[in-house]
C-alpha cells in the first residue's frame, strides 16, 4: 500500500485556500511525483464563526494545540500575516520533528536564519520559495540550478503593486493616488498600500536572499529602503523622453565581502532585462561569476501562483528534507561608482558637474552614491540609479564645480 504524506495548514486565506485547492487539483500529478497519498489533517484558522469550504474529515479548529497533538503529521504549510504568533507556532511543529512550507514574508526576513538553524538540528526542512516572488522559481534555481557559482548581485522587481502603479502612471499618465486607487479596485493593493508602495514588502523579500547566499544581513538601519511615493509624473516623463523607465528595484550586492542592499526607484533603459516587465509582474536578475546573467519574470502573488511554489516545496522536501544550508562563497567586492539620472531644474544642480541630456532638467552623473547624495541633501532635485545604459564616464564624472 501507498505511504501518506500527512500535512497540516496554518493559514486559509487566499494563499492557504489556495494551497488546499492545488493540491485537490494536482492530487494524481502530486501523488506519482511523491509515491505517497496527501492527506490534508487538519487547518487552523483565527475565526471560527466562518463556514470553510472543505472536505468534512478535514479539522478546522482556531487551537494551534489540536494540530500538535495529531497523531501524525509530517509536513505544515504556514500562510499567515507578520511574525507571531507564526514564529511560535513554527518553532513549535520543527521541534515536534515536522518539515515547514511558508509563505511568511515578514517571518523570514525577521527570523529565517534562527529558523533554518532551528530546522538544522532537529533535521527536518524549511522551505519558503513562496516568500520571495510566489511562483517564480528563485530560492530553487539559488539552490539547484547555480549552486556552484558565486553571486555576484540579485536584483529584483519584487511588489507587483508598485510596478503595476509605476506601469500605470507611465503607459496611462495616471498620478500616483489615480494608480494606487485603480490598484485598488482590481485587488491588486490593499486598503492600507503602506507595505507595497514603501518598499516593505520588497526589503522583507530581499532580506530573505540575503540571508540564504550570504548567510547575514546588511544591519536594517544602515539600509536605503525607498518607495514609490515620491515619484512623480514629471520625472517618469522625463524619463521616458530620454528612453528610461523608472521602476522599483530592490538590488542585494557585495562590498568589502559584506552585503549590500538598496530598495529604490531606478532608471532603467531598454537594453536593462527589467524594462518590459509590465503589471503585476515580478523578475529577478542573478549574476553568477560563471552562469552570468540569469533573468526571471513572472507573476509575484496570486493564489495559484503562491500555492505552485508551496506545493513544489511540498516536493523539495520530500526529495531532499535535510539539505544542508546553501551559502554562496563570499568574492571580495569593491565600493564602487553608479551612474545616476538625475532630474531638476538649473538651480537644484547648481554646484555640481553633471553631462546634460537631450532633455531640459534632465542630467547624467557618476559617482559614490554616498558622494552624490551628500552633494544633493538641500536639492529638491530627484535622483534615480541608472542601469542597462552607458555612460561615457570622463563626461558623466561628478564634480563640484
Ligand atoms: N496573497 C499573496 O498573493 C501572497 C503571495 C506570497 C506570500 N504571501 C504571504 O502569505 C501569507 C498569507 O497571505 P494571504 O494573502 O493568504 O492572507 P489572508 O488572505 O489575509 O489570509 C490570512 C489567513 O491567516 C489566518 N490567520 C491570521 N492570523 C491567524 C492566527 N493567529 N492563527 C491562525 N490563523 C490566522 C486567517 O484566518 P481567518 O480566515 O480566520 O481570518 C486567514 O485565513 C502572508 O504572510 C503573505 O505575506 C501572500
Amino acid at each position: 500500500m501507498m505511504e501518506t504524506l500527512h500535512v497540516a495548514l496554518i493559514g486559509f486565506g487566499t494563499v492557504g485556500k489556495g494551497v488546499y485547492e492545488s493540491i485537490g487539483k494536482q492530487r494524481e500529478q502530486l501523488e506519482a511525483l511523491l509515491r505517497k497519498k496527501v492527506s490534508i489533517e487538519a487547518i487552523l484558522i483565527q475565526n471560527g464563526e466562518i463556514k470553510r469550504e472543505v472536505d468534512d474529515r478535514v479539522l478546522v479548529t482556531t487551537d494551534v494545540d489540536e494540530l500538535l497533538n495529531l497523531p501524525k503529521l509530517d509536513v505544515v504549510f504556514e500562510a499567515i500575516i507578520g511574525v507571531e504568533p507564526a514564529h511560535t507556532y513554527l518553532s513549535r511543529f520543527i521541534e515536534k520533528g515536522c518539515h515547514v512550507i511558508t509563505a511568511n514574508k515578514e517571518l523570514l526576513a525577521t527570523s529565517g536564519n534562527e529558523l533554518r538553524k532551528l530546522a538544522e538540528k532537529h533535521n527536518v526542512g524549511l522551505r519558503y520559495e513562496a516568500a520571495v516572488a510566489a511562483s517564480i522559481p528563485i530560492l530553487s534555481t539559488l539552490r539547484e540550478g547555480i549552486r556552484s557559482n558565486q553571486i555576484k548581485e540579485i536584483s529584483g522587481i519584487l511588489n507587483g503593486t508598485s510596478n503595476f502603479i509605476l506601469n500605470e502612471c507611465q503607459v496611462s499618465g495616471l498620478s500616483f493616488e489615480e494608480a494606487l486607487r485603480l490598484a485598488q479596485e482590481k485587488g491588486y493593493a490593499e486598503a492600507d498600500p503602506t507595505n507595497d508602495v514603501d518598499g516593505w514588502d520588497a526589503f522583507y523579500k530581499i532580506l530573505i536572499l540575503s540571508d540564504l547566499v550570504y548567510g547575514k544581513q546588511p544591519e536594517w538601519e544602515s539600509i536605503s529602503r525607498k518607495g514609490i511615493r515620491e515619484v512623480t509624473s514629471f520625472d517618469i516623463k522625463k524619463a521616458e523622453a530620454l528612453g528610461l523607465r523608472i521602476k522599483h528595484i530592490a538590488n542585494l550586492r557585495l562590498q568589502k565581502e559584506e552585503p549590500v542592499i538598496t530598495v529604490e526607484s531606478v532608471a532603467v533603459s531598454e537594453a536593462h532585462p527589467f524594462f518590459n516587465v509590465t503589471g503585476v509582474n515580478n523578475a529577478l536578475s542573478v549574476a553568477g561569476n560563471l552562469a552570468g546573467n540569469i533573468t526571471l519574470t513572472g507573476p509575484g502573488a496570486g493564489a495559484d501562483p503562491t500555492a505552485s511554489a508551496m506545493v513544489e516545496d511540498l516536493l523539495s522536501i520530500d526529495r531532499n528534507s535535510t539539505e544542508p544550508v546553501y551559502y554562496s562563497q563570499i568574492e571580495k567586492g569593491n565600493a564602487v561608482e553608479e551612474d545616476f539620472l538625475l532630474i531638476g531644474d538649473d538651480s537644484e544642480v547648481r554646484g555640481l558637474e553633471v553631462l546634460p541630456t537631450s532633455e531640459k532638467g534632465a542630467y547624467y552623473v557618476t559617482g559614490k552614491r554616498s558622494e552624490v547624495e551628500a552633494l544633493l541633501e538641500h536639492s529638491k532635485a530627484s535622483l534615480y540609479p541608472l542601469q542597462g545604459l552607458t555612460l561615457n564616464h570622463s563626461t558623466s564624472r561628478l564634480a563640484v564645480v
